[in-house]
């Protein structure tokens, strides 16, 4: 650059600062706390050889996952399987330190025996890490497919099953000034499909919440995982397809027929389609806030996790009610009676 050329790009800086003080301000302080929260977000924890973690439902996805990074990382880990070949086949490709144990979290009795295992595996040092990640969508469906059976088998394990595994391992984190990491989802924050589980998933966001506010004098932390979709166990279209043929095939004929023949086909058309969009397969996505939420000197409140859920669910969730049903409703499949028949439809009911 000339001296003349940088005398006038000073000049001109000069100006700049003279008109702009205000905008100016602004900026600096915006990079000021951009930067002291990236460097804080940075800060990571010492030590991890002598913390144990433990995981629920570690037989597929993202507990599954997590159990193995963490126990690369160098964290004691005790991975909950559901079942005893989820348990086998963890154990198989990890190595015999990595401890596994049998938890159903409906069942007390279960529960009991995992926190028993764990005081004895922990020497009664305490626990570091608590993940609350297992879980179940089905049964999902159109809400008066559904009888409350349905809604318990959701909501029995995703949020009563992880507040009794929570109060029942808060002593031994309270020991060791632990953490609580709980896996919610964007469905807990925008409510669709029907059923227990955007329910249980809105219940562990307020569950967490107040867990959090109640835990901050004991130097327990608590942290919300809120992922978007990922294709696993619980966005298995098999699995859910399968359930919503038993739901359909089940519903009186005047409930059928108020939805009318061809629901059911555009249904599973319009989910398969949506699903194959949506679900994303780098499951590590999650498990790297998780991760975050353990090692981090300051974990964060809470963690969006993918692309679908920082830049679409999680910001239609604060948009206006009207907003999000607009959305929803060109994303998801009708039934006759919301297709504009309705005469005809009531004609033939
Ligand atoms: N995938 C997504 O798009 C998504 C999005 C938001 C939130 N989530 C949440 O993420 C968590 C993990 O799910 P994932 O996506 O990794 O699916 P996943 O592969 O199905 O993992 C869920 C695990 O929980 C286990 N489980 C089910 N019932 C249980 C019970 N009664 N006691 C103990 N364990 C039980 C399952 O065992 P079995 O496999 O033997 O049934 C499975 O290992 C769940 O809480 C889910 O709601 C997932
Ligand atoms: C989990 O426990 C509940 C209640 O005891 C039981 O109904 C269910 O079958 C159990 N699930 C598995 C996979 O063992």
């Amino acid at each position: 650059m000339e001296p003349r050329e940088e005398e006038d790009l000073f000049e001109r800086f000069k100006e700049f600062l003279g008109v702009n003080p205000a905008l100016l301000g602004t900026l600096t302080s915006i990079t000021l706390i951009i930067v002291c929260w990236t460097i804080k977000d940075s800060l990571r924890i010492k030590d991890i050889r002598e913390k144990h973690v433990f995981i629920t439902g570690c037989d597929s996805g993202f507990g599954n996952l997590l159990a193995q990074r963490l126990h690369k990382r160098g964290f004691t880990v005790i991975a909950a399987c559901l079942t005893e070949k989820g348990s086998q086949e963890l154990k198989a490709c990890t190595s015999p330190s990595l401890r596994t144990v049998l938890l159903n979290v409906t069942n007390p009795k279960s529960i009991d025996n995992a926190v028993q295992y764990v005081a004895e595996e922990t020497s009664n040092k305490g626990l570091y890490g608590l993940v609350n990640n297992a879980g179940r969508a089905t049964p999902i469906g159109p809400t008066d497919w559904l009888d409350m059976e349905d809604f318990h088998r959701v909501l029995d394990v995703n949020l009563i099953g992880l507040i009794e595994v929570t109060l029942k391992f808060l002593p031994l984190l309270k020991k060791a000034r632990g953490r609580v990491v709980n896996v919610a989802s964007v469905m807990g924050r925008l409510a669709f499909g029907g059923g227990g589980y955007c329910l249980s998933k809105s219940g562990v966001e307020s569950f967490s919440d107040s867990l959090r506010r109640d835990m901050q004098y004991f130097g327990v932390k608590v942290s919300i995982i809120e992922p978007g979709f990922f294709k696993t166990g619980v966005t298995s279209l098999d699995i859910i397809e399968k359930d919503l043929n038993r739901l359909w095939s089940r519903l009186p004929p005047d409930v059928k027929g108020s939805y009318g023949e061809k629901y059911f086909e555009n249904y599973l058309k319009v989910q398969r389609l949506s699903m194959n969009t949506f679900c994303d397969t780098d499951i590590s996505k999650v498990t790297n806030c998780m991760e975050h939420a353990l090692t981090a000197r300051y974990p964060r409140t809470r963690y969006g996790a993918g692309w679908d859920a920082k830049f679409f669910w999680l910001p239609l969730s604060y948009a206006p009610a009207a907003v999000a049903d607009v959305m929803l409703k060109i994303i998801l499949p009708r039934p006759l009676a919301g297709k504009r028949v309705l005469s005809k439809n009531q004609v033939d009911v």
